[in-house]
C-alpha cells in the first residue's frame, strides 16, 4: 500500500511542480553565447533576454538588446544553442537561436528555431515536436556545429540531428544506435564542425547479491524495490560523428573504482553534473564530484586522455560544474566557495591547461578590478561560456545576464555601474590602473608592476609594460610613481634629554677657567692666567729695567723709581702695604678677579638651556651652561603635587590629529572611510579630511582623535595597492603661565623594500608624556613646567608577501579591502626631566669673594715662601755683590737710602 502511494506521489510530483522549477538557474544549459548573440531563458518569467553583438563597443554601435517572451506560456525550456546571424540574411538583419524545451501540460519534448528581426526584435518561431510524449528527460541537451547548418539533440532515450534552415528532423535515432553501453544518460555537450563530444555515465547492471541476473530496466526500481542490486557506472566521454551520430566512441575518463549512487545518477544532481568545452582538437571536461578537470585530444576517430588534474579546496563543494577554454591554453573552471569575496560566493579561476593547482592561477573572476557590482547581490555564478573570439557571457543565479568582452594589451574589462533598471550587465575595456599594466588581450585584471618600474595612468591610451624607475628603492612592487623620500622621511621631536658634565661644582668651573690654558687661540685669549702672567711679564720687565738703571746709575730713573715704590707700596694688598713688590702682584690679582668676575657673571646667565643660543665666548669651553639634570619615570598613578598637576592637564586636553599619508597609491578620496573601533565589533565613522594629489601618488587623510587612547581603523575600498605610509601625529601648542604644552609633531614612514603593504596592518602607537621641570635661576619665581607626548611607533609586520608565495599570487587581486588600524596607548610611567642651575646668584658671590681671597692668599704664600726661602739663600750673594758695587760707586749708596727716607 505505501510503495503504492509512493508511486502516485512520483507520478503527481514529477507532472507539476517538482519536474519544473521554474526558478532554478543553474539547471540545464539555458544560455548560450558566441560573438554575435547572447541569449538566455528564464522560464520564471517565459522570456529569452537576446543581446545581439554583445561584445561590441560604444564606437561600433552599442549592443542590441530583446526581449523574446515564450511562444506559450506552457513552454519549459531545457537548453539554448545560438546560431547567430542567419545564412541567407541581408545586411545581418536576422538572427537564430536554437532550443529544446517540453510542454508542460503534457510533457512533450521540443526543439524550436527562433529567428530574431534586428530592428524590431521581432521573433518567429519554428518548432519540432519530437513525438515522445510523456518522457520527461533529465538532461535535454542541444549544440549547434561550428558551420551553423545543423541542431544536434541528446537525452538518455533519444538523439537527433535537425537541419536549422529546413526546420526539418534529419536523424531520429534511439540511445541503442548511438550508445555502446546498455544504457547512457548524457550530461554536457559541446559540438565542433564535424564532431561532438558528449559527457556523461554509462553503466552495467551488477550482480552483488541475488541468485538470477534480473533485467529491469529501470534502476531506481531495483534500488528501491530490493537494494541488493546496484550498477556499476563510469563516467565516460564519447565522440559522436555528426554525419552519422551512431556508434559513439566512448572512453572512460576517470579511473575511479567507487559506486556511482544510481539514483544520483539518473536524476538530477549538482554533484554529477558534467561540462564539456572543445578548443581545436583538444576537449576539456570537469568532473566536480572529483573536483578534476581532464583533458582529452581528439585523434582520428577516438579521444585520448591527455592530462588529467585534480584540485582540492578545503572549502569548496564544487569544481568544474562548468569549465571552458579561455584561449588556446587557458582553461577557465568555475569553483564554488573558494574562498571569501566580497562579490560572489562562486569564481572562476584561470589556469594554464598543464598546471592546474591551488595556488597557480592566472587569475580569478570576479577580482578586484573587475568587481560585480552590489546590485547582482552577491551571486553564484550560475553558467558562463567564452566565445571563439575569448569573450564571456555569464549568467547569475538571480538570472541576470553579464558581459565580458575580452580586453586588449593595457586594458581590463571593468563592472559599469548602472541605475538602469535592467537585467544585463556590461563590462568595459578600461586603461589598466595605476601601478599595473598589462601585456596579452585576456579576461582578467592587468598584473601589478614589478619592482622598479612604475605605471602613472594618466595617459589616455593602455601600456604593455610598465616604465623604469631611476632608483628600485624609491619603486616598490605596484609603483604609479617614484617615492620621494623627502617628501616622505620621518622626523621627530624628540631629543635626548642633556646629561649633566662630571663637574657641577661652581668651584671646580672657577679654579678650571682660572687656572687652565689650552692650546687654542680662543681659549688663549680669553684665560684670565694667560693675561695674569702678562701682567707678571711687564712686572718683570719693570724690575729688569730698574736692575739696569742701578747697574749703569741713572739718577733721574732712580728717582722716578723711588716714587713708583711708595706708589706701589700702596696697592700692595698681599702684604698689607709693606712691600712694593707685593704693590706689582696685585695688579695680577687685579686681573685674576676681574677675569673672574667676568666669568662668573656670563656664567650664571647660562640658564636655562633652552634660551640658550649663542656660545659661551667667556670660556675654553664654549657649551658650558649654568644647568644640571636629572631625568627618570615616574608612575603616572601616584598623585602629583598642586604646581605640576596644571600640565598634566594640559597634556590630557590636547587634541591630536592622526595623519594617514599613503604613498604611491591610486586610492581616491571617495574610497576611503575612516572609523574609531569600540568594544567588540561595534564603530562609530569619524569625519575626515582627505587630499589627494595624483601626479605624486599621495592620498593624505587626517583625523581629529576622539580620544587619546582609542583604535583608529582606515578602510580603502578599491584594486589598489599601497607602497608606503607615513602616519603624523600632530597637536597644537598652548602656554598658560608657567606652564607649556608643547606643539606635537611626529611622523613615522613606514614601507618594506620591493614590496607593497598588505591587506590588514596593525600598526600601535605608544605615547609617553615627557615633563620637564625647569626650577627658576631666581628662588623668588616659579618652577617653570613644559610638556609634550612623545609617541613611540612600534615595527610593525607590513607585507602580505610571504602569504601570497604560499597560496598563489592570485590572492592580490581578490581582495578590495584595505585595512589600516592604529592602536594608541599610553605608557603607564612618564618622563620627568628635571632641570636646576648649578649656582645661583648669592652662592656665586659668596664663592667669588672666597676665590679672591683666595687669590690674594696664594700670592701672599709666595712672597712667603719667597721671604722664607728664597731670600735668605739670595742676601749673602747679594750682600756680596753689593760690597762690589759699593766699591764702585758710594753715591748709588746715599741715593739710595735718601730715596728711601723718603
Ligand atoms: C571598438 O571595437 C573595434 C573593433 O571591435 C576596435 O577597433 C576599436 O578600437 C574599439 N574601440 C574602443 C574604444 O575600444
Ligand atoms: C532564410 O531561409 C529560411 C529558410 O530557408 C527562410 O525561412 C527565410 O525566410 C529566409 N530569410 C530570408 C531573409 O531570406
Ligand atoms: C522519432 O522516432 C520515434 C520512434 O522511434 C517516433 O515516435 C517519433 O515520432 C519520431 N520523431 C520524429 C520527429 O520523427
Ligand atoms: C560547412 O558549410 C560549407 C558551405 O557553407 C560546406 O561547404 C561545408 O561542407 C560545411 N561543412 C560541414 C562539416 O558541414
Ligand atoms: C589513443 O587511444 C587509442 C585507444 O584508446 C590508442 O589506440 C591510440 O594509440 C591512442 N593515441 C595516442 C596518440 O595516444
Ligand atoms: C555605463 O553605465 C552608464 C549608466 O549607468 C551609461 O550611461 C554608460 O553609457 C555606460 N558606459 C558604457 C561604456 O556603456
Ligand atoms: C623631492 O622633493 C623635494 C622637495 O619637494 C624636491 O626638492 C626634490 O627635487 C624631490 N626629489 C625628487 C627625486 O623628485
Ligand atoms: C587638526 O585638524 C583640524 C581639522 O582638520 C584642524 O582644524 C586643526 O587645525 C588641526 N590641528 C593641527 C595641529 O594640525
Amino acid at each position: 500500500m505505501s510503495i503504492y502511494v509512493f508511486f502516485l506521489f512520483l507520478i503527481y510530483c514529477s507532472v507539476s511542480w517538482c519536474q519544473y522549477d521554474l526558478a532554478d538557474v543553474t539547471r540545464d544549459t539555458r544560455m548560450s553565447v558566441n560573438d554575435d548573440m547572447f541569449v538566455t531563458a528564464s522560464n520564471a518569467f517565459i522570456n529569452f533576454a537576446v543581446l545581439l553583438y554583445p561584445f561590441r563597443n560604444a564606437t561600433a554601435g552599442e549592443p542590441i538588446s530583446c526581449n523574446i517572451i515564450y511562444s506559450t506560456s506552457d513552454f519549459f525550456v531545457r537548453s539554448i544553442a545560438v546560431v547567430g546571424v542567419t545564412k541567407n540574411s541581408t545586411n545581418s538583419e536576422q538572427f537564430m537561436y536554437v532550443f529544446t524545451a517540453e510542454k508542460m501540460s503534457t510533457i512533450t519534448p521540443y526543439v524550436c528555431t527562433v529567428t530574431v528581426t534586428k530592428s524590431t526584435c521581432a521573433a518567429s518561431y519554428s518548432c519540432t515536436v519530437l513525438g515522445r510524449n510523456g518522457y520527461h528527460p533529465e538532461y535535454f541537451l542541444v549544440g549547434v556545429d561550428t558551420n551553423s547548418t545543423h541542431a544536434y539533440g541528446f537525452t538518455s532515450e533519444f538523439v537527433f540531428k535537425l537541419d536549422i534552415y529546413a526546420n526539418e528532423i534529419v536523424l531520429n535515432l534511439t540511445t541503442d544506435d548511438v550508445w555502446p553501453s546498455q544504457s547512457f544518460i548524457p550530461h554536457a555537450l559541446d559540438v565542433a564542425d564535424t564532431w561532438a563530444v558528449v559527457a556523461g555515465y554509462g553503466y552495467e547492471y551488477l550482480l552483488v547479491q541475488g541468485e538470477n541476473r534480473c533485467v529491469v530496466l529501470h534502476v531506481i526500481f531495483i534500488y528501491f524495490r530490493t537494494g541488493t542490486y546496484r550498477a556499476l557506472y563510469q563516467t565516460v566521454g564519447c565522440l559522436i560523428d555528426l554525419s552519422q551520430l551512431i556508434n559513439a566512441s566512448c572512453v572512460p575518463i576517470t579511473s575511479e573504482t567507487s559506486y556511482l549512487i544510481p539514483s544520483n545518477v539518473i536524476s538530477y544532481n549538482e554533484l554529477y553534473e558534467l561540462s564539456v568545452a572543445i578548443r581545436g582538437q583538444k576537449v576539456l571536461i570537469g568532473i566536480p564530484r572529483l573536483s578534476s578537470v581532464v583533458i582529452l585530444c581528439h585523434f582520428g576517430s577516438s579521444l585520448n586522455v591527455t592530462r588529467t588534474h585534480l584540485l582540492s579546496f578545503m572549502s569548496s563543494p564544487s569544481i568544474g560544474r562548468v569549465v571552458d577554454w579561455s584561449d588556446d591554453t587557458t582553461i577557465a573552471i568555475l569553483i564554488d566557495d573558494a574562498y571569501e569575496t566580497d562579490w560572489s560566493t562562486t569564481q572562476i579561476f584561470f589556469y594554464d591547461e598543464d598546471l592546474v593547482t591551488i595556488t597557480s592561477p592566472f587569475f580569478t573572476f570576479p577580482n578586484n578590478q573587475q568587481i560585480m557590482g552590489t546590485r547582482l547581490l552577491r551571486p553564484k555564478i550560475a553558467r558562463f561560456m567564452i566565445t571563439t573570439g575569448g569573450n564571456m557571457g555569464m549568467i547569475t543565479s538571480n538570472d541576470d545576464m553579464l558581459i565580458i568582452p575580452l580586453a586588449s594589451t593595457g586594458y581590463v574589462s571593468t563592472w559599469n555601474e548602472t541605475t538602469k533598471r535592467t537585467f544585463s550587465f556590461y563590462y568595459i575595456p578600461t586603461i589598466c590602473i595605476g601601478g599595473t599594466y598589462k601585456n596579452r588581450s585576456s579576461l582578467g585584471p592587468c598584473s601589478i608592476c614589478p619592482p622598479g618600474t612604475r605605471n602613472p595612468s594618466l595617459s589616455s591610451t593602455g601600456i604593455s609594460q610598465c616604465m623604469s624607475c631611476s632608483s628600485n628603492a624609491s619603486c616598490p612592487l605596484a609603483s604609479l610613481s617614484e617615492i620621494n623620500f623627502t617628501t616622505a622621511a620621518s622626523y621627530s621631536q624628540a631629543v635626548p634629554y642633556p646629561e649633566t658634565t662630571d663637574a657641577t661644582d661652581i668651584e671646580d668651573f672657577l679654579i678650571e677657567n682660572v687656572f687652565q690654558i689650552n692650546s687654542k687661540p680662543h681659549c688663549v685669549l680669553i684665560s684670565p692666567l694667560f693675561w695674569a702672567l702678562v701682567v707678571g711679564g711687564l712686572c718683570l720687565l719693570y724690575l729688569t729695567f730698574i736692575l739696569l738703571t742701578h747697574l749703569f746709575n741713572c739718577t733721574s730713573c732712580m728717582r722716578c723709581h723711588g716714587r713708583a715704590k711708595i706708589v706701589f707700596k700702596h696697592t700692595d694688598i698681599i702684604n698689607e702695604g709693606e712691600m712694593w713688590l707685593g704693590g706689582l702682584a696685585t695688579f695680577a690679582i687685579v686681573v685674576l678677579a676681574a677675569f673672574t668676575y667676568w666669568f662668573s657673571v656670563s656664567f650664571i646667565r647660562r640658564y636655562p638651556i633652552e634660551n640658550i643660543f649663542q656660545p659661551a665666548t667667556f670660556a675654553c669651553d664654549e657649551s658650558l651652561i649654568n644647568a644640571q639634570f636629572s631625568t627618570g619615570l615616574e608612575l603616572l598613578t601616584i598623585p602629583k603635587s598642586n604646581e605640576a598637576q596644571p600640565i598634566f592637564n594640559l597634556l590630557d586636553k590636547q587634541t591630536f590629529n592622526l595623519t594617514v599619508e599613503l604613498i604611491n597609491t591610486g586610492f581616491a578620496c571617495s574610497s576611503i572611510t575612516v572609523q574609531e573601533n569600540l568594544l567588540t565589533s561595534k564603530y562609530v565613522v569619524l569625519p575626515s579630511d582627505c587630499h589627494r594629489s595624483i601626479e605624486i601618488a599621495i592620498t593624505s587623510v587626517t583625523i581629529t582623535l576622539p580620544k587619546h587612547l582609542t583604535t583608529i581603523q582606515v578602510n580603502m575600498t578599491g584594486p589598489y595597492s599601497i607602497g608606503g605610509i607615513r602616519l603624523c601625529v600632530r597637536g597644537q601648542g598652548e602656554t598658560n603661565g608657567a606652564y607649556t604644552l608643547r606643539e606635537l609633531d611626529f611622523c613615522q614612514f613606514y614601507m618594506t623594500a620591493n614590496q607593497v603593504i598588505g591587506r590588514y596592518t596593525y600598526v600601535p602607537i605608544v605615547f609617553v608624556k615627557n615633563i620637564n621641570v625647569t626650577q627658576a635661576l631666581d628662588t623668588k619665581d616659579p618652577t617653570v613646567y613644559s610638556g609634550i607626548w612623545m609617541p613611540t611607533f612600534s615595527e610593525v609586520s607590513l607585507s602580505d608577501e610571504d602569504y601570497y608565495t604560499e597560496y598563489g599570487n592570485y590572492l592580490r587581486y581578490t581582495s578590495s579591502l584595505t585595512v589600516l588600524q592604529v592602536m594608541f596607548d599610553e605608557h603607564p610611567f612618564y618622563m620627568k626631566n628635571i632641570q636646576q642651575p648649578i649656582v645661583r646668584a648669592p652662592e656665586l658671590i659668596f664663592h667669588n669673594l672666597l676665590f679672591t681671597s683666595l687669590c690674594i692668599e696664594l700670592f701672599a704664600f709666595a712672597f712667603l715662601f719667597l721671604k722664607l726661602l728664597v731670600i735668605p739663600i739670595c742676601r749673602p750673594i747679594v750682600h756680596r755683590c753689593n760690597k762690589t758695587i759699593n766699591r764702585n760707586g758710594e753715591h748709588y749708596n746715599e741715593d739710595v737710602s735718601k730715596s728711601t727716607d723718603e
